[in-house]
């Protein structure tokens, strides 16, 4: 399944790219409505991109009575990213939403890295979702966390039903003209080509670590990046700044998906998801006589 990174994508403003995808995440929805960072919050990297954008949404409530029912019209199957500061707020956004037909599954931010984090552990949120709502909970988790395997065992003894791997690095760009950092905010998150070895190796560790469904995301941008995060151990992919340059992205990935697997002799996604930890299957090249 490929879907799209909360925050990358308004399937509202760009419905014919989120058709493209298997299945529509929201950007993170918080309790109260907030407008985000002061500009500029956004800075182009070698190596990615830098942003700052601090969660801007219209908060639960205005989500619930406005949003929600826009992009449920659209026919796309719906997970809603929830955001809180505290686990009592993560919890109250996931009873709201419990009651919805049209949301299939709940991806928590727990590792937003522009915005204050909650007091509780991750693991805390997650049980006090999961006491919650009765929908699948997917654990987002930051890469910066050096034991990450650890928290995907916290996470999932705690009751979530999946692990989505992974959100932005910090990550400071300097403006060349006057050396000031290029954001508002100074730091923001870095995502694109530098997150996707950082993200294979989460992946790869929480893997071992769990028997979790994984959505694996960081700086995919080809069939060949998806291909090695399913290797890696992911069950799905995420597209996240990708979406940005190219609105064609999720047929074309998908497409050079396909493409990848043949060549291995694989069928279907799920046939790729973790070959990198068996050693068993590799690519033997035609003899050149
Ligand atoms: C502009 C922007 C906004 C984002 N907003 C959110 C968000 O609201 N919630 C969230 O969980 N992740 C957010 N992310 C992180 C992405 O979902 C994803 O984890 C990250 O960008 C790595 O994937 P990529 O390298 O393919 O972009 C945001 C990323 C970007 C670039």
């Amino acid at each position: 399944m490929i879907l799209n990174a909360s925050g990358c994508l308004d399937a509202l403003t760009a419905p014919d790219v989120a058709q493209q995808l298997d299945c529509f995440v929201t950007k993170t929805v918080t309790p109260l409505p907030r407008g985000g960072n002061p500009p500029i919050r956004i800075a182009e990297t070698a190596v990615g991109m830098l942003n700052s954008i601090g969660l801007a949404n219209p908060g639960i409530d205005r989500f619930l009575v406005a949003n929600l029912p826009e992009l449920a019209a659209l026919g796309l199957r719906l997970w809603v990213s929830v955001g809180g500061f505290s686990a009592e707020e993560y919890a109250r956004s996931c009873a709201l939403l419990d009651g919805r037909p049209e949301v299939e599954a709940l991806e928590l931010n727990l590792s937003c890295p522009n915005v204050e984090e909650a007091a509780e552990s991750a693991a805390q949120i997650v049980a006090a979702c999961r006491a919650a709502t009765t929908k699948p909970i997917w654990a987002k988790l930051s890469p910066a966390n050096w034991d990450i395997a650890a928290s995907a065992r916290a996470v999932e003894a705690a009751g979530a039903d999946g692990l989505s791997l992974v959100n932005t690095i910090r990550g400071l760009a300097l403006d060349p003209r006057t050396n000031r950092p290029k954001l508002h905010t100074a730091t923001g998150g870095l995502s694109g080509p530098a997150l996707k070895p950082i993200a294979l190796a989460a992946v790869f560790q929480c893997r071992r670590a769990s028997a979790l469904p994984i959505v694996g995301m960081g700086g995919v941008w080809s069939g060949r990046d998806a291909f090695e995060l399913l290797a890696a151990g992911a069950t799905h992919v995420a597209l996240g700044t990708v979406l940005f340059g190219d609105p064609g992205a999720p047929t074309r990935v998908a497409a050079e998906l396909r493409a990848e697997l043949a060549r291995f002799g694989l069928e279907c996604p799920r046939d790729a998801s973790g070959i990198a930890h068996d050693h068993a299957l590799s690519f033997q090249p035609p003899l050149l006589l």
